[in-house]
C-alpha cells in the first residue's frame, strides 16, 4: 500500500507545529483479555493517521526543524523467534524504507535517544493525560533534555490535542472513501439483518448476524460493543447486555457501526421486532424522525454545531406536546429543558477513527461551525422507561435514529442514508 499519504500528513505539520517544536505521538500497546492471550492489536488513531504502522509499543516524534518534518520513529526490534510466533516485524529499516520515515529505532533505546532527539528544542507537544504512564516518560526525556544543554531556554511541555485532534477533524479524500465504505458495509449489514429479524430471536444472536455481516464484508471489528435491546432495554442508553430474547410486540432499538479500514461507521436503527409498528410506537418514532430529518438538514458550511441540536430539542418538544406526553408551551417547555427527561443525551459527536472522534467542539469561545470534510453523527431519541410518570401506552417505548453526515462545499451527504428509516419502507423491508 502506499505510505506516501501518511508521509504527506506528517509534512502537513509544517504550517501547523511552531518552528524548533516536536510532536511525540505513542502508539497503542497490546492488550490481554486473560493471561497471555492478547486481543489482536488495534493501533492508536493518531498515530495510525500519520504512519500507517500497526506494530504495539512503537512512538513517533516529528520535530519541524523550521527547514522540514523530520520524523522518528521507534519500533520493535527484529527478533527471529518472535517473528515465527507474532509474524512480520519492519524493526528500524523496514519503518524508514517502507514506511518513509527520516530515522528509526529500536523501541527498546528510547529512553537513552529521546532526550537527544529533544535537545535544543523550544516546545515538545503531546496528548496529556492520555495514555497511562506517558506522561512521566515524556517528563523524564524533556528534563534529561534540558539537563544536556544548561545554555538554552527549557523546553515547554505543552498539549497537542487539539493540533492533532482539528487536523483529523477535516477529513480529507482518503479518508472520505474509506468513511463512505465503511458506512456502506454497515447500512447492508443492517438490511440484512433487518430482514431476517423474527419474534423469539436473542439480542446476542442478532448482535452475532451484525458481526458476521460487517466481517464478511471486510469490517472485521465493530467500532464500538453493538447496542442491541428489545422493548425496554432501549432506555438503556448504554445497554451492552445484549442477553434477552426479543418479542414481537416490541421495538429493538440497535445501534451498531463496523471499523473498516481503522475508521468507525455508527448508526442505530429502531424497529418492529414483529415487522409492523404499533400506533404509539409509531407517534413516537415519527417525532424522532422529524427530528433527525430536520436536524440533518441544519448541518452545513457555516452553521454552528448548536444548530441541529437546538432544532432536534424543538422538534422533539414539539412532538411530545402533540402527542399529550408533555403540556403546556412549546417554547417555554424547551427554554425549561423538559424534553431532558425523554431526549438526555446531544444530538451528536464527531466521527472519524474514533467512534467518538477527535477535535474541538468549540473555537473563538464559540461553537464549532460545521466545515467541508467533517463527519458528524446526527442521533437524536425518545425513551419512555416504565418508572416514567406517564400514560401507561407510552412506557417502554425508547427509539433513536442514527446517521453519519459528512460536510460537503454545498451541504452535506448522508453516508447512512441507505438503510431505511422511514417507517413504511422499514415495513416493506422486513415484509
Ligand atoms: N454508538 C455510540 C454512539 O452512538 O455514540
Ligand atoms: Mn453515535
Ligand atoms: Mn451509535
Amino acid at each position: 500500500m502506499d505510505k506516501s499519504i501518511y508521509k504527506n500528513r506528517r509534512n502537513s505539520l509544517k504550517n501547523k507545529l511552531p518552528k524548533n517544536s516536536a510532536l511525540i505521538i505513542p502508539g497503542a500497546d497490546l492488550q490481554y483479555r486473560n493471561a497471555d492471550s492478547s486481543y489482536a492489536l488495534r493501533q492508536e488513531s493518531s498515530f495510525y493517521y500519520f504512519s500507517g504502522f500497526s506494530e504495539p509499543s512503537s512512538v513517533m516524534v516529528l520535530i519541524n526543524s523550521g527547514e522540514k518534518i523530520e520524523s522518528l520513529i521507534f519500533v520493535p526490534q527484529k527478533d527471529k523467534l518472535k517473528e515465527i510466533w507474532d509474524g512480520y516485524r519492519a524493526g528500524p529499516d523496514g519503518a524508514v524504507d517502507e514506511y518513509l520515515f527520516d530515522q528509526g529505532f529500536e523501541n527498546n533505546k528510547i529512553d537513552e535517544l529521546m532526550p537527544e532527539a529533544l535537545q535544543g528544542l523550544e516546545k515538545v507537544f503531546y496528548s496529556i493525560g492520555k495514555k497511562s504512564g506517558f506522561d512521566q516518560k515524556v517528563i523524564d526525556w524533556t528534563c534529561a533534555a534540558n539537563s544536556k544543554d544548561r545554555h538554552s531556554n527549557s523546553i515547554d511541555i505543552i498539549d497537542g490535542s487539539s493540533l492533532v485532534g482539528n487536523m483529523r477533524l477535516i477529513k480529507d479524500e482518503h479518508e472520505i472513501d474509506i468513511m463512505k465504505k465503511a458506512c456502506d458495509i454497515s447500512a447492508e449489514s443492517y438490511i440484512d439483518v433487518m430482514k431476517s429479524i423474527k419474534p423469539g430471536d436473542n439480542e446476542q444472536g442478532v448482535e452475532a448476524l451484525f458481526l458476521y455481516e460487517f466481517a464478511k464484508r471486510g469490517g472485521r471489528f465493530p467500532a464500538y460493543t453493538p447496542i442491541v435491546a428489545g422493548g425496554e432495554s432501549a432506555c438503556v442508553l448504554h445497554y451492552i447486555e445484549n442477553d434477552k430474547d426479543l418479542k414481537g410486540s416490541d421495538l429493538i432499538l440497535v445501534d451498531a457501526g463496523c471499523e473498516y479500514q481503522m475508521y468507525a461507521s455508527d448508526i442505530t436503527r429502531t424497529f418492529p421486532v414483529g415487522g409492523k409498528f404499533s400506533k404509539e410506537q409509531l407517534d413516537i418514532y415519527n417525532v424522532v424522525l422529524k427530528a433527525n430529518l430536520a436536524a440533518i438538514d441544519a448541518v452545513k458550511s457555516g452553521n454552528s454545531i448548536m444548530e441541529p441540536q437546538l432544532i432536534s430539542e424543538k422538534v422533539i418538544t414539539e412532538g411530545l406536546v402533540e402527542l399529550g406526553i408533555l403540556s403546556g408551551d412549546v417554547d417555554t417547555l424547551h427554554k425549561e429543558g423538559a424534553f431532558k427527561n425523554f431526549y438526555m443525551h446531544k444530538i451528536g459527536h464527531w466521527l472519524g477513527m474514533d467512534v467518538h472522534d477527535v477535535g474541538d467542539y468549540m473555537e473563538d469561545d464559540d461553537f464549532m461551525k460545521f466545515k467541508p470534510g467533517m463527519v458528524t453523527t446526527i442521533e437524536p431519541g425518545i425513551y419512555i422507561s416504565s418508572t416514567m410518570d406517564v400514560d401507561d401506552k407510552w412506557k417502554g417505548i425508547g427509539v433513536r435514529i442514527e446517521d453519519d453526515i459528512l460536510v460537503t462545499e454545498s451541504g452535506n451527504l448522508n453516508l447512512t442514508a441507505k438503510v431505511p428509516s422511514n417507517p413504511q419502507e422499514i415495513e416493506a423491508l422486513m415484509a
